[in-house]
């Protein structure tokens, strides 16, 4: 999709269709007023016979409104002006491009900058806006034998009526749009089954990556490589499945090459059947998307690459990939087995279903040799985080205040939120075990803790965040399908690294 910025006068500027917006109880936005006067009252009356109230979620596409060059206009309900957040706003942007498709509409202009949003300057408001946008365009066809068609929206136009912002708002239009895509390619990794998604697919799509993009290095380990590491660990979820572990290495240069760089390290198990602690069978399809923090890491680097060089982050970013399948084969690790880390640390896996740290904790100790700024890891690592949390926000632990501080300041930005846990020492002796250095699972209590309490082990050497996903990454029911969350966030915190 294209984006621009307009700034002549809005009755003036040719369109398929001007978007304005309208508030709960009838009330008009600046903008809406000023068109209103134009169309010598037009809309206010339309407004008047009840078609429209402005609740949030409505919509009504106008022909003919007297002078205006427009050729539609559609009103959409922005909801209570008071209540107005970035949030509601991401929403109404949606049901916005939803009327749009609905309409089969080729190029609309958008003028929505005066709603006042707290919080949101021009240029974070044009982000949110193409991001969205540019993400709405994504279908899911791969697996499908018909075809599905494109959206027709092909171009969206911001209607600015201060001539000044427009070289930040066409900043934030790019970025948005870089970002849109990596949740793009995030939701397609996540939503691709089992058997095609593995992780040797995974590999092969990083390596694409690489081979397009000059700033990002790309290196795979195969399983013997891994095991010449000492990655006993990680090796151990992927011995019952005939589908090879695979260690992917992605290492993006934005500055000197000795700047210590950002490691994200992602949990990619392509699919998760609990391994011999077999999990039950219903909604067990779901945990095809058990490597969606894998795929936020490659969409993170896909729209790092994209980005135009004038707004890449100026700092180096490293990118861990852990990725297996855990299945239980008659080669697979069973309850009770001892795997040695690369860490050194022996591990008791007392349920083979707690898989993601297995993986992830080798991962921790490989991070180790690029001296790291900081390490965050993206999983979905436990159903009790969805207990705990829902869906709406992303468990964040660290054992870091300032890293934390900052992830939960980039989540409120990038309307992309995390909620901090606690990662206290008296969690952690629910790890201990009668005969190695630990166990993998801390019993029923705060199990998203001893999740975490668990990498933490494996991450004293560094600022390190980890964020539980599992509630975030993807949504059930009619809707089912990967988010591309915590794309956004990872984005806004990369880019504010830059010194
Ligand atoms: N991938 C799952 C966590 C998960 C479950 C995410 C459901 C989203 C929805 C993870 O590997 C797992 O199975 N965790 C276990 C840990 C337990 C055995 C300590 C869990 O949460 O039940
Ligand atoms: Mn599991
Ligand atoms: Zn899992």
């Amino acid at each position: 999709m294209k984006f621009s910025t307009k700034t002549t006068a809005l009755e003036n500027t040719p369109t398929s269709c001007l978007v304005l917006g309208v508030f709960e109880d009838g009330v008009m936005t600046q903008t809406t007023a000023a068109m209103d006067k134009v169309s010598q009252g037009y809309l206010g009356k339309i407004i008047a016979s009840g078609d429209i109230s402005g609740k949030s979620e409505q919509s009504l596409l106008l022909h003919g409104v007297p002078n205006i060059k427009a050729r539609r206009l559609l009103l959409i309900g922005c909801g209570n002006k008071e209540k107005l957040k970035d949030s509601k706003f991401i929403s109404l942007l949606r049901n916005t491009g939803k009327a749009l498709e609905q309409y089969s509409i080729g190029d609309a202009l958008l003028a929505l900058g005066d709603l006042d949003i707290k919080n949101l300057d021009a240029e974070h408001q044009a982000l949110l806006i193409a991001r969205t946008f540019q993400d709405g365009l994504y279908r899911y066809r791969s697996t499908r034998s018909k075809p599905t068609p494109d959206s027709k929206l092909k171009s969206l136009d911001i209607y600015l009526s201060d001539k000044s912002q427009q070289t930040t708002v066409r900043k934030g239009l790019n970025t948005g749009a870089a970002i849109g895509r990596g949740m793009a390619m995030a939701r397609e990794l996540g939503n691709l089954p089992g058997n095609i998604c593995t992780p040797s697919y995974l590999a092969e799509q990083a390596l694409k990556l690489g081979k397009a993009h000059k700033e990002l290095k790309v290196t795979v380990l195969s399983e013997a490589q891994m095991k010449r590491l000492g990655m006993g660990s990680l090796l151990s979820v992927s011995a019952g499945s005939v589908q090879p572990a695979k260690f992917i290495i992605m290492e993006y240069r934005g500055t000197a090459a000795d700047t210590p760089p950002h490691v994200l390290v992602g949990k990619g198990i392509t699919f998760d059947s609990g391994g011999i602690s077999l999990k039950p069978g219903a909604g067990m399809d779901e945990m095809k998307f058990d490597m969606c923090g894998a795929a936020s890491v490659l969409g993170t680097f896909s729209a790092l690459c994209e980005l135009k060089p004038e707004l890449k982050p100026r700092c180096n970013i490293v990118g861990l990939v852990a990725s297996a399948e855990n299945m239980p084969g008659s080669s697979a690790t069973k309850p009770g087995d001892i795997v040695t880390s690369m860490s050194g640390q022996t591990i008791e896996v007392l349920n083979t279903d707690a898989e993601g740290r297995l993986v992830l904790c080798d991962a921790l100790t490989y991070a180790e040799r690029f001296k790291p700024a900081s390490v965050i890891d993206i999983a979905t690592l436990t159903g009790a985080c969805i207990v705990a949390l829902g869906s709406h926000v992303s468990a964040l632990m660290s054992n870091d205040d300032t890293l934390a501080d900052a992830l939960y300041q980039c989540g409120l930005k990038a309307v992309d939120p995390v909620w901090r846990l606690p990662l206290w020492d008296e969690y952690q002796k629910q790890l201990d075990s009668n005969f190695a250095d630990i166990a993998n699972i801390g019993g029923p209590k705060a199990g998203s803790i001893t999740a975490a309490c668990f990498l933490s082990r494996f991450a004293k050497k560094y600022h390190w965040a980890h964020l539980d996903i599992a509630g975030t990454a993807w949504l059930q029911g009619k809707e089912k399908g990967a988010t591309g969350r915590p794309v956004p966030l990872l984005l806004e915190y990369l880019l504010q690294q830059q010194k």
